[in-house]
């Protein structure tokens, strides 16, 4: 015969000798419950109790809970336990604290216990439901440690960048100006060969330059970040095609642009953002004419945004690798760039709480997207069909 489980808050503990649907569930339950009366006497308790604290059934039976708590906590339990009984409802114990349980060897232990009255034909009754939470708290306590270390490493290597980069350019700014004296002077002077040279080593020199300028751009996004306010997106994209003008206008290209929403953040670094991405949708253009979409929608917690091209596209295996600071596909005889830009475009979308990535078929354009959490957002303007 099938013994039903107890209806809500009526049961009969003693109902059934032989073990009822209610019993065989307490055995098989994950956690530990312990069954106590209003006194604070344990009545039952099932197997995973006996596993969790090192006690026999028979050496928990009749005892106070408190049996199962350090030393430490058990006056302080019995008021707790007083108070309970006089106002019982379901839940959890300890609030925020952390809460410890005793094994029979004394050892202690972390647990969540939830509490839970019950009536009976023989008064109150409380259930806690015990669970070990030790492996949680370890992977809680070494995945705290990992990100300070990660956060400390990362503010190393800001520091870092942020000097190297600084302290390099006044040495820098100097051999250019002499390689630049130099060349002036003695142009035609020595040999074919020396003006060569000379003219090999100013152009490193400026290279490097732009290295420099690059490397603290991408140290400024977090160290100069702005604080956030409200940015109507459509005008910083204006802002941005009137910049690319004259770059549009050489390529022929034709940009569309959804209505774009307002959002909460670092204007300047928003601009750098679709500045970026749209100067190297034209950049990596192919032989067609350039088509460049600017297209937004709502994705859950997220405003999804895309700035799609038909030019070169990307080869998957380097989806990843164009993140990274200084990593192009090209070299800049036949592009120009130093590959910031889109380490600045990650940098900006991971400081605003957003993720950045592309899609792309080599040969078939290249499409980039990011989100941006809508709790930055502030309202969304109107809707319309776009703007070219
Ligand atoms: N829209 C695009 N289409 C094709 N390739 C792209 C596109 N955007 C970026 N890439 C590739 O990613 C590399 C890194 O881009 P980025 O960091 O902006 O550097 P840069 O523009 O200085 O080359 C580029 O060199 C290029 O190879
Ligand atoms: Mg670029």
């Amino acid at each position: 015969m099938i013994n039903h489980p107890p209806r809500s808050g009526q049961t009969n503990l003693d109902e059934n000798n032989g073990p009822g649907l209610f019993e065989e569930l307490l055995e098989a339950a994950p956690d530990a419950f312990v069954i106590a009366d209003e006194q604070g006497r344990i009545v039952l308790v099932n197997r995973l109790t006996e596993d969790l604290f090192g006690y026999s059934r028979g050496e928990l039976l009749g005892q106070n809970v408190e049996i199962l708590l350090p030393a430490r906590f058990r006056d302080g339990h019995v008021s707790h336990r007083t108070h309970f009984t006089a106002s019982p409802r379901t839940r959890a114990m300890g609030g925020a604290a952390d809460l410890f349980a005793r094994r029979k060897n004394g050892l202690e232990f972390p647990v969540e216990v939830s509490l839970s009255p019950i009536k009976t034909t023989e008064g109150m009754h409380i259930i806690s439901v015990i669970r070990d939470i030790s492996e949680r708290k370890r992977t809680q306590t070494l995945l705290a440690k990992q990100a300070a270390e990660l956060a400390r490493s990362n503010k190393e290597l800001e520091e870092f960048a942020y000097v190297a980069s600084h302290d390099l350019q006044e040495p820098l700014r100097m051999v250019t100006s002499y390689l630049q004296l130099l060349a002036r002077r003695y142009k035609g002077q020595l040999d074919a060969d020396a003006d060569e040279f000379i003219a090999f080593a100013v152009d490193g020199a400026a290279r490097m330059k732009n290295l420099i300028e690059d490397l603290l751009t991408y140290s400024r996004v977090t160290r100069h970040g702005q604080n956030f306010t409200d940015i109507a997106c459509n005008d910083v994209l204006q802002a941005v095609l009137t910049d690319l003008k004259f770059a549009i206008t050489d390529a022929q290209a034709e940009v569309k642009a959804d209505a774009l929403p307002v959002v909460t953040g670092d204007r300047p670094q928003l601009r750098q953002l679709f500045q970026n991405l749209i100067s190297n949708a034209l950049k990596f253009r192919s032989g067609k004419q350039p088509e460049i979409r600017i297209s937004v929608l709502r994705e859950g917690d997220d405003w999804l945004f895309s700035v799609g091209d038909n030019g070169i596209g990307i080869a998957p295996e380097y989806f990843e690798r164009i993140f990274v600071i200084f990593q192009r596909l090209h070299d800049s005889k036949t592009h120009s760039g130093t590959g910031i830009g889109l380490a600045v475009c990650r940098r900006i979308v991971e400081r605003h709480g957003g993720r950045i990535w592309v899609e792309s078929q080599e040969g078939h354009g290249a499409t980039f997207y990011f989100t941006f959490p809508v709790k930055n957002t502030k309202f969304f303007e109107r809707e319309s069909d776009g703007h070219d």
